[in-house]
C-alpha cells in the first residue's frame, strides 16, 4: 500500500506526463480540493475547462459536470475519476419526460440547471447554474419559463422575475434536507453569525438567510464580510471557506449537509483515473451539439 504522499506525488507526475488539469468542485473532498488545479462552482468550472490547454481534464465532481466538460471541450479527454458519481436531482427527469412537458407548454422557453444530463439539455433553449438562473431567465423573450430539473431554484428565480415559471418536480436531497429548525438552531448557538444559503434549499430556508449564493459566490462573499458564519449548504464547502480564511469562523448549518456522491473520488481513484486514462467521458455529437448550444447562450448571458 502507497503511503498518502507517494500517491500525491504521482498523482502530480502523472499530470504533466499526461498533460492533465485537475478541476474539483467545491464540494469535493478536502484532499481533492488541495490537489486541484482549480476549485469552484458548476459554473466556473465550465468555464475553466474552455479554457485550459491542456490535453486531459480529470474532473472531479459529478457525472453531469464531465458531461459538461466534454461537450464544451470535445477535443479534449475528460474522465471522471468515479463513474458512479452521479446527481440524484439530475436523474428526476429524463429527456422523453421532457419533450413530452413542452408539448404542454408550445410557448415557453425551457431553461434547464446544468444539474441535468446531456440528453436533457439538447432539449432545451439555455442552461443555468444556480450562479446566473435570474439572469438566465430574464434575459429571455419568452414570458412563460418551463424550469427544470430543480424545483427550489425554480422557486428562487420566480422572485426574481415577471415571468411565469413553471417548475420541474426534481430537488436536490442535500439541499432539500436542510429544514428551518436547522437554521433557527444554528443561529441560536451563533446568534452573531450571518446565515448564507444555496438557492437549492427549500424557500422556508431561503427566507431565513441572510444571503443567497452559489458556492464560488459564497467563497467570493466572506473574503470582504464578517467574522462569522452558518453555511446551508453541502458542507464540502467549508473547507476552502476554512482555508481562504483562517481567521473566520464557519458553522455547518446542520450535521446532515453531505451529498455522497460528491464524497466518491479519493486519492486513489483520481490516482488509479490518470494512471488507466479512466473513466472517459463522451457525448454523441448529435446531443453534444444541441446541447453545446443551449450552454453556450447560457455563457453568452452577461451576469
Ligand atoms: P454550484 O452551482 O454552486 O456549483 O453548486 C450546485 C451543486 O449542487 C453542484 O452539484
Ligand atoms: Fe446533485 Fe445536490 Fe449532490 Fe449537487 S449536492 S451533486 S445537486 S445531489
Amino acid at each position: 500500500m502507497q503511503n498518502t504522499q507517494d500517491i500525491i506525488e504521482r498523482i502530480l507526475e502523472l499530470k504533466k506526463e499526461r498533460n492533465a488539469v485537475i478541476l474539483a468542485h467545491n464540494y469535493e473532498r478536502g484532499e481533492i480540493q488541495d490537489i486541484a488545479d482549480f476549485t469552484g462552482d458548476s459554473l466556473g468550472l465550465s468555464k475553466q475547462a474552455m479554457e485550459q490547454e491542456a490535453d486531459v481534464i480529470v474532473f472531479c465532481g459529478v457525472h453531469f459536470m464531465a458531461e459538461s466538460a466534454a461537450i464544451l471541450s470535445p477535443e479534449k479527454t475528460v474522465l471522471l475519476p468515479e463513474l458512479y458519481a452521479g446527481c440524484p436531482m439530475a436523474s428526476m427527469v429524463t429527456a422523453d419526460a421532457l419533450r413530452a412537458e413542452k408539448k404542454k407548454y408550445p410557448d415557453a422557453a425551457v431553461v434547464c440547471y446544468v444539474n441535468s444530463t446531456a440528453d436533457v439539455k439538447a432539449e432545451c433553449d439555455i442552461c443555468c447554474t444556480s450562479a446566473n438562473a435570474v439572469e438566465v431567465v430574464n434575459s429571455l423573450e419568452e414570458d412563460e419559463i418551463l424550469f427544470v430539473p430543480d424545483k427550489n431554484l425554480a422557486d428562487y428565480v420566480s422572485r426574481y422575475t415577471t415571468k411565469k415559471i413553471i417548475p420541474w418536480e426534481g430537488y436536490c436531497p442535500t439541499h432539500n434536507q436542510i429544514l428551518t429548525t436547522d437554521v433557527i438552531r444554528a443561529k441560536e448557538e451563533h446568534p452573531d453569525a450571518e446565515v448564507l444559503a444555496h438557492p437549492e434549499c427549500r424557500r422556508d430556508v431561503i427566507d431565513l438567510a441572510d444571503k443567497v449564493f452559489s458556492t464560488t459566490g459564497m467563497v467570493e462573499y466572506v473574503k470582504t464580510a464578517g467574522d462569522e458564519f452558518i453555511i446551508a449548504t453541502e458542507r464540502g464547502i467549508l473547507h476552502k471557506l476554512r482555508k481562504d480564511n483562517p481567521q473566520k469562523r464557519f458553522y455547518d448549518v446542520s450535521e446532515y449537509t453531505v451529498c455522497p456522491e460528491m464524497k466518491a473520488i479519493d486519492l486513489g481513484s483520481l490516482l488509479l483515473s490518470l494512471e488507466n486514462m479512466q473513466h472517459v467521458i463522451t457525448v454523441p455529437e448529435e446531443i453534444r451539439n444541441k446541447a453545446r448550444v443551449a450552454l453556450d447562450r447560457m455563457l453568452e448571458v452577461k451576469r
